[in-house]
């Protein structure tokens, strides 16, 4: 297939986040990211329900949500009614994982699972066949602009190689650090959705910089 991008709007200009998901929806991307923090999970605190209500109502492309907050649990329908379309939660925030996912998937969403940097793969073994999505995380999350950590691609051939020879229909994305010059290799590696934040948001065009996560036309 050939793979997403979904823009990361923690790297929006929250002055102005109508203008950005307006050009987002004009361009070529295909989910629209949104980067729920708690101040608990991650030593950061983002945007909550309120905002994405108001993201919802303009936005025309699939809301892929992902929470970086501790037991998630508390809040999955409240997500589903502020508009998700694929919630998305962390590994190690979840005490009983596989309820958490199914519930996701019974309140209609797709269900995703991150893993933090230091999160092996082989911990997913059990509970692929119940997810849509795996995303490895490239950075420790918490904040948008930090560097790419190279060891990633391992987890993602080792996770490609999981989902292969389970027959499992499981998207692989990653987020953190993605950008012009990896973008490719990261598809190459088996990624199936690129999330892109400082890459879009601070570029000087950030449209033409998604069709280019899109293309590879640079
Ligand atoms: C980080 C968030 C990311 C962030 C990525 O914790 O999960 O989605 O927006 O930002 P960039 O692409 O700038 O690394
Ligand atoms: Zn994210």
């Amino acid at each position: 297939m050939n793979h997403l991008l979904s823009p990361s709007l923690l790297a929006a200009d929250f002055l102005n986040l109508g203008k950005d998901v307006r050009m987002v929806n004009r361009s070529l991307a295909d989910w629209i990211h949104c980067d729920i923090m708690d101040g608990l999970f991650v030593p950061n605190i983002s945007f909550g329900l309120p905002v994405l209500e108001h993201i919802r109502k303009i936005a025309e492309k699939p809301l892929d949500v992902h929470l970086m907050i501790m037991d998630p649990d508390r809040y999955l329908s409240r997500f589903r009614d502020a508009g998700a379309n694929i919630l998305t939660v962390q590994y190690e925030a979840c005490t009983h994982l596989h309820r958490t996912v199914t519930e996701i998937r019974r309140l209609g969403m797709k269900a995703g699972v991150a893993i933090n940097p230091h999160t092996p793969v082989s911990l997913l073994k059990n509970i692929l066949p119940s997810l849509d999505m795996v995303l490895i995380m490239t950075v420790n999350p918490g904040f948008g602009g930090q560097t790419f950590i190279g060891e990633s691609y391992s987890k993602i051939r080792e996770l490609s190689e999981m989902i292969s020879r389970g027959g499992f229909d499981v998207l692989i994305q990653v987020d953190g650090g993605v950008d012009t010059t990896n973008a490719r290799s990261l598809v190459d590696a088996g990624v199936n959705v690129l999330v892109a934040g400082n890459a879009v948001f601070s570029s000087p065009d950030p449209e033409a910089t998604i069709s280019n996560l899109k293309l590879f036309s640079e």
